[in-house]
């Protein structure tokens, strides 16, 4: 069976910054929450509709014709859709959407981690793309009730530029893959975002925490040889998200040892100032 195309069910609650962003009710493209009030998507979700009051923003759900006493839906105050997309090239295929009010985290409902601009995804990294969208990868959306996993290696930039060469009539020198994107899947197609994933997540894990390395963007087709999928690199974008939104934290891989310097550094200060007052109770 082909679901995202080539992918698994997944569990309640295993992908809870997962949203469906819904027009005039209808599933219409995936997000990723990240924080109370903000979910990341493409901007390319909003080019034919901007207007707010006809989206709206289902969250903590696994399947969406019974998504379940977890799930909430809110409205949309705001669709910020990055300055750089121009529509038919895919450069800025990042937006960020704002809920009308914030939504209380739960087990079901909890945002990913936005990496900090220097964090780096390696090639051959295995990270999941969730998503209810197009299961077959032709026609007309017809989006997956339940919402599937797939687990996709990150492609470096050249060999993704070389893959969409092959079979190509473009002149030699043209660069598809843009700075502002990331590729992940297989060389051997099969299994792929597709229609109707757009603006959802590119999830990598990295040590204790979940980060949200690229948005659902394009591909040729979906699942083809030699055609992964693009993802709008999230790190590029992070001036951009940080001036959209300046109260949100960035996580850096090197999370964890920055802690333990500053345990390190808080322990010798203690120690110092304890010696100093030891020292002066002996004068
Ligand atoms: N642009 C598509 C959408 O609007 C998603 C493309 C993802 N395609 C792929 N082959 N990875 O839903």
């Amino acid at each position: 069976m082909k679901r995202i195309v080539g992918g698994k069910d997944s569990q309640g609650g295993e992908w809870p910054w997962q949203v469906s962003i819904k027009l005039n009710g209808d599933h219409h493209c995936g997000g990723s929450l990240i924080t109370d009030r903000w979910v990341v998507s493409a901007s390319h979700c909003f080019k034919e509709n901007n207007t707010t009051s006809n989206f709206s923003v289902l969250l903590g759900a696994r399947k969406l014709s019974d998504p379940g006493p977890h799930s909430v839906t809110v409205g949309v105050s705001r669709i910020v859709p990055n300055p750089t997309y121009e529509g038919d090239l895919r450069t800025g295929d990042i937006a960020l959407v704002e809920l009308k009010e914030p939504v209380t985290f739960s087990h079901r409902i909890i945002p990913i981690c936005v990496p900090d601009a220097r964090v780096r995804f390696l090639p051959n990294q295995k990270c999941w793309v969730t998503g209810w969208g197009e299961v077959e990868g032709r026609d007309r959306l017809q989006t997956s009730d339940i919402l599937q996993k797939l687990e996709v290696p990150i492609i470096s930039t050249n060999t993704c530029n070389a893959l969409y060469h092959q079979g190509s009539s473009e002149p030699k020198g043209t660069q598809d893959i843009k700075r502002d994107m990331i590729c992940a899947g297989f060389a051997a197609g099969r299994q792929d975002a597709c229609q109707g994933d757009s603006g959802g997540p590119l999830a990598c894990r990295m040590g204790d925490s979940w980060l949200l390395a690229g948005v659902v963007s394009w591909g040729e087709g979906c699942a083809q040889k030699n055609r992964p999928g693009v993802y709008a690199r999230v790190t590029y974008y992070q001036p951009w998200i940080h001036s959209v939104i300046p109260e949100l934290k960035f996580t850096s891989v090197n999370t964890r040892s920055s802690n333990s310097a500053s345990t390190v550094s808080f322990g010798l200060i203690s120690i110092i100032i304890s010696t100093v007052l030891l020292l002066q109770s002996l004068e």
